[in-house]
């Protein structure tokens, strides 16, 4: 009897609690949920200072107001004489895969992927986007270069979209070298599936090794049929023996990719655009590349075949002397390539000894709640819905220590743009191997990785998930330099929709 009356007491406060803590979730849910017809970036959620300074001015006025600032539009590339020039027009086109399916798509100057851009460190690139009928705009982001930040493409941020019939012209120096990638970051969750995206390849000032077949491997899912550069299925090139190989693996889809080498020995040579030190022969081993991640491999080419599969489709890249011949898969395949211990260690500018000017912790979760007057399961960061995000605040010459952890079951590829970050561990274990520096991490159920970077780049920068539908629905921040306001809007009915 008695127990039977203290259960019974037991749910029916558990149950008022639920009601109560219930309706205060919806009720704050539904106050913050519904985004105003259009914003600001640098106004919506709340600014992190990161526990660094917080200047006078904007813990005084609030970012958006601050009287001195820099527009972003200031923060624009080098004039002058460009050494390249490239023009991309972006259109409505029905492609047809090589297997005869037809794809309503859109891309750039009628291909998708779009053309492989390759240019070299120190060129002044200049690039002429033309949208002939894009709707509802187009922009192109240049994937892992750290350019100024007005021409990183961000529509609502960095400019306004370009509407059909307009173009704009986008000018840096490149002064990386390394395998990127462009895509349209307006609706970019749309667009970049139809196929507005291509290869960027920076090629070193002068070239070390004469590698004589470099490849830029881009990897997409079309209406369901998976490709590399467009190509669903077995294509073949003829390499001869002694060659030496590099190709440039480009997930340019929403979810993490496997490839498989068979065939040969091979080497991990670059991550995310940025050379590894001492990389070691590897075999056996598949390659999990983080949705919009790069990882750059190479080989002394072979007597017999060397196979590149996507792993569990049937699209593949056969290399042979013949031109003709396929490499068999390779049994025993047991390891996924690990950056963490992979090459040998080398000077960095900073460690996680260095002393850190600001520290952000994101934690990615997820809940019941209201996304722009929606009601769903929502992506939360630091247990917060999207707009209710932080903005992450910087000066610039700061070092900054990034945390991120995964408290969901998917695996989410954070992106940073106009920055390259060095980690610093995994799950409290330190890296071993070489450096290893990127723009795109797959953080995966239950991890937590520590990231340096030096903020150097001043601007209003994206950090968001590249699972796109992810960040479509909320997964996506800013990076904000004190200081740095912007004109353009985002949202509602304003035509700039970065997601
Ligand atoms: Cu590949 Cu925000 O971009
Ligand atoms: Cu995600």
């Amino acid at each position: 009897m008695h127990v039977r009356r203290h259960v019974i007491h037991l749910v029916t406060v558990a149950v008022s609690l639920a009601l109560l803590t219930g309706a205060a979730v919806v009720g704050w849910a539904w106050k913050t949920s519904l985004l105003p017809d259009s914003y600001d970036v640098t106004s919506y959620g709340y600014h992190d200072y990161g526990g660094g300074a917080v200047p006078a001015e904007a813990a005084a006025h609030g970012l958006h107001h601050a009287h001195v600032g820099t527009s972003v539009a200031r923060l624009h590339g080098p004039t002058g004489v460009p050494d390249v020039r490239f023009r991309l027009v972006a259109q409505r086109t029905t492609i047809r895969l090589a297997s005869g399916q037809k794809v309503e798509a859109l891309t750039f100057d009628g291909r998708a992927p779009g053309p492989e851009l390759r240019v070299r460190q120190g060129d002044l690139v200049e690039v002429t986007l033309v949208n002939r009928d894009v709707e509802p705009g187009v922009t192109i982001h240049w994937h892992g270069v750290d350019l100024p930040n007005a021409e990183d493409g961000v529509a609502g941020v960095t400019q306004d979209a370009v509407l059909p019939g307009a173009s704009h012209t986008y000018r840096f120096r490149a002064e990386q070298h390394g395998t990127f990638w462009y895509h349209s970051h307006e609706s970019s969750s749309t667009q970049v599936d139809r196929g507005l995206f291509g290869a960027l390849v920076i090629e070193p000032r002068q070239s070390q090794t004469a590698e004589t077949l470099d490849l830029a491997i881009v990897s997409h899912v079309f209406d369901g049929t998976d490709t590399i550069n467009g190509v669903p299925g077995v294509q073949h090139r003829r390499v001869a023996p002694g060659s030496d190989v590099r190709l440039r693996l480009v997930n340019a889809d929403d979810n993490p990719k496997g490839f498989l080498l068979s065939g040969t020995r091979f080497r991990v040579l670059a991550i995310d655009g940025t050379d590894l030190t001492g990389p070691t022969p590897l075999e056996r081993t598949t390659l999990e590349l983080a949705a919009g991640g790069r990882y750059d491999v190479g080989f002394t080419m072979p007597d017999r075949p060397v196979a590149l599969r996507v792993e569990g489709t049937p699209a593949l890249l056969a290399l042979s002397k013949d031109g003709r011949t396929v490499a068999p898969i390779e049994q025993g395949v047991t390891t996924t390539f690990d950056p963490l211990g992979y090459g040998e260690p080398s000077e960095t500018p900073f460690d996680a000894q260095s002393t850190f000017q600001r520290r952000f912790r994101l934690e990615i979760g997820r809940k019941p709640g209201f996304l722009d007057g929606k009601p769903g399961m929502q992506w939360t960061i630091n247990g917060g819905i999207y707009p209710d995000v932080p903005m992450l605040m910087v000066e610039r010459g700061d070092l900054v220590l990034l945390e991120i952890v995964n408290s969901t079951s998917k695996v989410h590829p954070m992106h940073l743009h106009g920055h390259h970050a060095l980690v610093l561990s995994r799950d409290g274990r330190p890296l071993t191997g070489s450096p290893w520096w990127t723009d795109t991490l797959d953080v995966q159920p239950g991890e937590r990785y520590e990231l340096a970077f030096r903020a150097d780049n001043p601007g209003l920068w994206m950090e968001h998930c590249h699972n796109l539908g992810h960040a479509a629905a909320g997964l996506t921040m800013h990076l904000g330099y004190v200081g740095v306001t912007t004109p353009f809007r985002t949202g509602g009915d304003a035509h700039n929709h970065p997601e």
